[in-house]
């Protein structure tokens, strides 16, 4: 399966952290932070990694991942110019996918849970877009999705200020060869970008969308604030001290996958 780290952005939240750096090699204990979502789709089975970034940011990203021969998978990188939303990921990846469906993680999400990796191989392959649900106290930083009684998803909205539910999704996706149509489709949202929310709202529409909530115990962060940031540091250093793992290791992820095989 293929995967895309979508790892460019502004990271105007922490500035000025990321005013000469990008957000998504700032260190998260004692990683850099791509290392995670990296390790989330190496775990998911993924073996052609696309990662995108700023251009100036590109030599740097370079210098750190190579072509990931280190990791056991490969590694090509592309550029998005301006940070024009989400939903541009599919458009800049068009190539690399080449007619296949792939799973699409933000650069500065943070995922680490129980079977996680096993449930995300399963979805290898699937058939229109599957994406998560998580139950967050302050949903209206995210896309938001209201599900049936039947776990069938019947609304979405995106940073919503009345939220019909608590349950966010994260930023990690299954999309099938499709997305590429739907995202040329899309016009800018009302602050200018192609919203990846418009997108999967065109797989419901279609009745092609699946929702897996996430278990409880499941630790999800996006890394994007100064309080995020340093919690998913903490998280990591304490885990890792106590159990004596190393996560968001993408070399250990590797030999998890391969001995699970
Ligand atoms: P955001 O956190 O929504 O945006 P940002 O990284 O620019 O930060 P801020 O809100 O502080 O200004 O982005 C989520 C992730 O997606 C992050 O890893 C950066 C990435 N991203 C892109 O690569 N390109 C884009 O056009 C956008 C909007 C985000």
């Amino acid at each position: 399966m293929k995967g895309v780290i979508l790892a460019g952005g502004s990271g105007t939240r922490l500035h000025p952290l990321t005013k000469v750096t990008s957000k998504q090699l700032l260190p998260v204990y004692d990683k850099p932070m791509i290392y995670y979502p990296l390790t989330t789709l190496i775990l998911a089975g993924v073996k052609h990694v696309l990662v995108i970034t700023r251009p100036e940011d590109a030599p740097s990203f370079k210098a750190l991942l190579g072509n990931g021969s280190e990791f056991g998978i490969s590694i090509s990188y592309a550029e998005q110019e301006k940070p024009a939303g989400l939903a541009q990921a599919p458009l800049i990846a068009e190539d690399f996918l080449n007619g296949e469906g792939f799973c699409l993680i933000l650069g500065d999400n943070f995922l680490y849970g129980s079977g996680l990796g096993r449930k995300l191989q399963n979805l290898n392959s699937v058939e229109g877009a599957t994406v998560f649900a998580y139950k967050v106290n302050d949903p209206t930083q995210y896309g938001v999705v209201e599900l049936d009684s039947n776990g069938k998803p019947i609304s979405i909205e995106e940073k919503p200020k009345s939220p019909k539910t608590d349950l966010a999704i994260p930023g990690l996706y299954f999309f099938d060869k499709e997305i590429v149509d739907i995202c040329r489709a899309l016009k800018p949202s009302p602050r200018g970008e192609l919203e990846i929310t418009d997108a999967i709202k065109e797989y419901m529409s279609r009745g092609k969308l699946s929702v897996e909530v996430l278990p409880i115990g499941t630790a999800w962060l996006d890394m994007g604030s100064f309080e995020s940031l340093l919690e998913a540091g903490e998280f990591v250093h304490i885990v890792q001290a106590r159990q004596g793992v190393l996560i968001g290791d993408p070399i250990t992820a590797m030999r998890t996958r391969n001995s699970s095989k």
